[in-house]
């Protein structure tokens, strides 16, 4: 049975990947959408990113720092690029913010919109695929468990409804 840690962290990054691909659509509709339309995509956009920086201060918060406990990388923080990444995403934003508030075209906007969106597809993929695998070889140490859970800071996300 796969640890709570786990399992927190899998239900969060799956309804982040939803919501992601919600977004490219939405991005995708910009360059013809309507200045009213364009602009209810856009507050969307901004604020599902500040949803995901707060998804990324919790992992450097609660998970990163026992994940490098326990990964054994000594001063090299294992999760080292993780956190690269989650400043390029704070950079990126305020970027996007920036454009958007000096009135670029739509279609600057959704070109960087999409160099941000894919920018976290890549990071969620490689969280899923490499962070999660970290934590299934040391979930078995209770010491992990201990700290992991001790740092559980707020509760997990709803469980999603089945969609069969
Ligand atoms: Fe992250
Ligand atoms: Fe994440």
């Amino acid at each position: 049975m796969s640890s709570q840690a786990i399992e927190l962290l899998r239900r969060e990054h799956a309804v982040l990947d939803r919501e992601l691909q919600q977004r490219l659509l939405e991005v995708g509709e910009l360059a013809g959408a309507t200045p009213e339309r364009a602009t209810v995509l856009q507050q969307g956009l901004l604020r599902w990113v500040e949803r995901v920086i707060e998804h990324d201060d919790w992992e450097e918060r609660v998970l990163f720092p026992a994940v490098d406990k326990h990964s054994g990388s000594g001063g090299h923080a294992f999760t080292a690029t993780l956190r690269h990444e989650h400043q390029l995403t704070a950079r990126w934003l305020a970027d996007l913010r920036r454009l958007i508030r000096e009135g670029a075209s739509s279609s600057v906007i959704a070109r960087r919109a999409d160099q941000l969106l894919g920018l976290l597809m890549a990071h969620l993929e490689t969280e899923t695929a490499v962070l999660e695998h970290v934590l299934e070889t040391v979930t078995s140490d209770h010491v992990f468990q201990r700290d992991m859970l001790a740092r559980l800071s707020r509760p997990p996300p709803p469980e999603e409804p089945d969609d069969d």
